[in-house]
């Protein structure tokens, strides 16, 4: 069985680097600089070699110094870690805006470049989400992303974007001197699986989907985590409910980006290599539950 820890998702970016791990390091709501190292101490050593970031999280410049660290601790270089961020809501608009934006997330993580840049949301931060000054906004911002990638020659290797809908992605497929976006960054779980048209919509784009709040997110809210289908099955595999959430996203195909602040927690999240049979995937992707944990980007014009 080929390793969680080990396997690599294809990107689809034109002239980028065309691979993703399957599994990262999700860094929401971790915005000190004492639990960024530990967290990020405890990571690399047990083998998540993808760090996911972003401009609100607040946390690049630890992780920047964290890295300058825990890289030589173990024997790594920047270019055995895939680094994703993502633009600040607010950064929405031009080349100008959006190229100062890029430039703050290589500045914070001291890096020359990025693996994976996305725009974090449709919506533009301080505009009502039902103006359709959202539509004008977010296509100028991708227009500068494309020119700030340039074929894979600029410091952004990948671009993609984040909590896009069906009706989003399909705004960016219309135009087609638009690149495809490599990554759409959603959530995804047992209680949010996502529409048939938008899998199918991503599918027939080859846009990889990774996944976020694959245990039901960071707002302690446990109700995922306790649900009876997974909890059985868990005991079928004699491993945790959360294990057997990551596994699940892994076998549906998107890539996973779990969050802990515990070490135990960050070592087993990576420790995923059993097999959900045809039975386990089908009575999880049968929950009926439904159940958001993060914002709803459905409001976005
Ligand atoms: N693009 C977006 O809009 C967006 C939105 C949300 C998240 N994300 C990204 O996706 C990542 C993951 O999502 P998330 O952080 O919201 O939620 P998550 O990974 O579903 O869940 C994190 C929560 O689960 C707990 N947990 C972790 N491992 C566990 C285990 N083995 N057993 C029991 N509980 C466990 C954590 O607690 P402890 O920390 O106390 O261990 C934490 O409270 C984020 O960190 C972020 O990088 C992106």
């Amino acid at each position: 069985m080929t390793s969680v820890a080990k396997t690599l998702w294809p990107l689809n970016t034109p002239g980028g680097h065309h691979q993703i791990p399957a599994i990262g390091f999700g860094t929401y709501t971790i915005s000190d600089r004492a639990t960024i190292l530990k967290v990020l101490d405890v990571a690399l050593g047990a083998g998540y070699r993808l760090i996911d970031t972003a401009a609100v999280y607040h946390n690049e410049h630890y992780i920047k110094d964290a890295l300058k660290v825990l890289l030589p601790k173990y024997g790594l270089s920047r270019k055995d870690i895939f680094i994703t961020s993502k633009l600040d809501p607010r950064d929405h608009g031009d080349e100008k805006t959006v190229g100062a934006a890029v430039q703050r997330a290589l500045d914070n993580l001291g890096t020359d470049y990025l693996d994976l840049f996305l725009i974090h949301w449709p919506g533009t931060g301080r505009i009502s989400a039902k103006s359709p000054d959202n539509v004008k906004l977010r296509n100028c911002t991708w227009k500068a992303l494309m020119k700030i990638h340039d074929n894979g020659n600029g410091p952004l290797k990948n671009i993609g974007v984040s909590n896009y809908t069906t009706k989003h992605i399909k705004e960016i497929l219309a135009d087609p001197t638009n690149i495809v976006p490599a990554v759409n960054q959603v959530e995804f779980h047992p209680y949010y699986q996502q529409s048939a048209e938008f899998h199918k919509t991503c599918r027939d784009a080859k846009i990889l989907l990774q996944a976020y709040c694959s245990m039901g997110g960071s707002a302690g809210k446990n109700s995922l985590l306790n649900d009876p289908v997974v909890n059985i099955i868990a005991q079928k595999h004699s491993t945790s409910a959360a294990q057997v959430l990551l596994r699940w996203g892994f076998q549906r195909k998107y890539a996973i980006i779990p969050k802990s602040t515990t070490p135990e927690r960050i070592r087993l999240n990576i420790d995923v290599d059993f097999e959900l049979d045809t039975q386990d995937m089908e009575s999880i992707n049968n929950i009926k539950h439904v159940e958001k944990f993060a914002w709803q980007p459905e409001d976005v014009v």
